[in-house]
């Protein structure tokens, strides 16, 4: 969908959308369109919409007001978002083709005004590439919105809330696209499709060269697969000459279990294995297109999770590149030897002031913490609040739940320096600790669990149910509220 900024050509007009706050009577609106509000029972709650008609220079007009709740509310900015997100929701496939959205009342400000505008663009995001035979009705019509009155200042505002959504619409094409389509290789190529020219540096690592370095644990996930395995590293230099932060992402762009085989129901899901790393792709392309002042790299382990005659079986002991030796319990505990190399390797390559890593790591994480937040484990407070923050502020809601020696202990092994899987307990903390072995002594380091996060059942503030891009606009605040001031 198209923002532009101007004055829509006449015949383009399909409706005409207003921002009301909640409990305000809009000023400048026709009387028949306030009462025709009020008798529906439209009171500016956000996330409603009222439709009516009025006459504006001697032609009938398709006139919208959308709620943005109370003007002086704490979560002004995700209502603001909703109001736009109600509006797409609403005219997405209504048969009307353009919007034009009048932005200048509730009192807003520019960034206000481009909130509105975030939430119109991300809810109207979908994914029907695969779709031929999508009946007539159910097409999306909705192809623009032309802002025609908004505070000064809003078109330089919505240049960056228009990155963070690029971020966000990549992530969510990453991990909607199907494992057929999105394997460790054509994940690159997708990256490398939407960095080019954008100054980003990319370094892909293939299996030799991972070999070399000894990334056992990483490679014996992917040796049952066809899909040879990568690891993609994307950095961005914006920051002068500071330590970089570093986003570790897990890429298993299908997790079948291995040869400890999941069951059936459901397994398709495992296509959105690779949430973590989407996050991360997302996260960087925000940053890098709004031209972050900040030091950051994307590091993601790219692998599919395949039973097979080569691959690796409950037992197998594995050497990291840490040096660290693992026994493979459970095939299906595959993320966390993913990550371990991964995080080792951008420890040794970029010597990093704080890493942080999203995956999509355990079905436990959906017990503890539903759909409604993300896991946050960090070694550090500081960080761990920083984070918190950033996912208030972006929507990406976390929450932190604890790490410690006793849970360490559960993960001794008796051949090897440690197992890939713990007892039954606590199954999202044991695999934090499990990646806790392998940060070097004073990194300060977080991990955020988002398995239940990254996919939708049904649709939610801004967006339709599917792929969310979850982690994407975490990774851009974060950058923006702690590195960037
Ligand atoms: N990718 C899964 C975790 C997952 C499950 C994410 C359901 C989203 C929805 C992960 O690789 C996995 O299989 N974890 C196992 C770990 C267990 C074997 C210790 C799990 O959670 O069951
Ligand atoms: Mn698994
Ligand atoms: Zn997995």
């Amino acid at each position: 969908m198209q923002v532009t900024f101007g004055t829509p050509s006449p015949e383009a007009s399909g409706v005409i959308a207003h921002v009301v706050n909640q409990g305000e009577t809009p000023a400048g609106l026709e009387g028949a369109l306030v009462e025709g509000a009020a008798a529906s029972r439209f009171t500016g709650k956000p996330g409603q919409v009222f439709e009516g008609f009025a006459t504006r220079d001697g032609v009938t007009v398709r006139v919208a007001l959308a709620g943005a709740g109370e003007s002086d509310a704490d979560s002004r900015r995700a209502n603001l978002e909703k109001a736009g997100a109600a509006l797409a929701a609403k005219y997405l496939r209504s048969g009307v083709k353009a919007m034009s959205l009048d932005l200048s009342g509730a009192g807003l400000s520019a960034e206000d005004a481009a909130a509105v505008l975030l939430g119109l663009r991300l809810r109207s995001w979908r994914h029907d590439v695969y779709r031929t035979k999508l009946a007539d009705e159910k097409k999306a019509t909705l192809e623009s919105v032309t802002v025609t009155a908004s505070p000064k200042g809003t078109e330089k505002a919505w240049e960056i809330q228009a990155a963070i959504a690029e971020g966000s619409e990549f992530t969510r094409t990453l991990v909607a696209e199907p494992a057929n389509k999105v394997y460790p290789v054509s994940f690159v190529h997708l990256c490398e499709k939407a960095f080019s020219g954008t100054g980003a540096e990319l370094t892909v690592l293939d299996e030799d060269q991972m070999e070399e370095l000894g990334m056992g644990a990483l490679l014996g996930v992917g040796q049952g697969s066809r899909q040879p395995s990568r690891l993609l590293a994307i950095r961005w230099n914006g920051g002068g000459d500071e330590a970089p932060t570093v986003f570790v992402g897990k890429g298993v762009t299908f997790d079948t279990g291995g040869i400890s085989l999941k069951p059936g129901a459901g397994m398709e899901d495992m296509k959105w294995d690779m949430g973590g790393a989407g996050a991360v792709a997302g996260g960087m392309l925000a940053l890098v297109k709004r031209k972050a002042k900040a030091n950051v790299v994307g590091v993601v382990g790219l692998v599919e999770n395949m039973p097979d005659g080569n691959a690796q079986r409950p037992g197998d002991v594995v050497t990291s590149m840490s040096g660290q030796t693992i026994e493979v319990i459970n095939t299906d505990a595959e993320g966390r030897l993913v990550l371990c190399d991964a995080l080792h390797w951008a420890q040794e390559q970029y010597k990093p002031k704080r890493i942080i890593d999203f995956a999509t790591l355990t079905g436990a994480m959906i017990i503890a913490l539903g759909h409604e937040h993300g896991g946050l484990f960090a070694n550090d407070d500081d960080l761990a609040n920083d984070l918190l923050q950033a996912g208030k502020d972006s929507g990406d809601a976390l929450w932190r739940m604890p790490i410690g020696p006793a849970y360490d202990k559960l993960i001794d092994s008796p051949i090897a320096d440690i197992k890939n899987v713990g007892p039954r307990g606590a199954g999202s903390i044991t695999a934090a600790q499990f990646l806790h072995r392998f940060i070097k002594n004073g990194t300060h380091w977080a991990h955020c669990d988002i398995a239940g996060m990254v996919w939708a059942d049904k649709p939610g503030a801004t967006w339709d149910k599917g792929a969310t891009g979850f982690g994407a606009r975490l990774i851009e605040r974060f950058v923006a509220n702690t590195l960037e001031r």
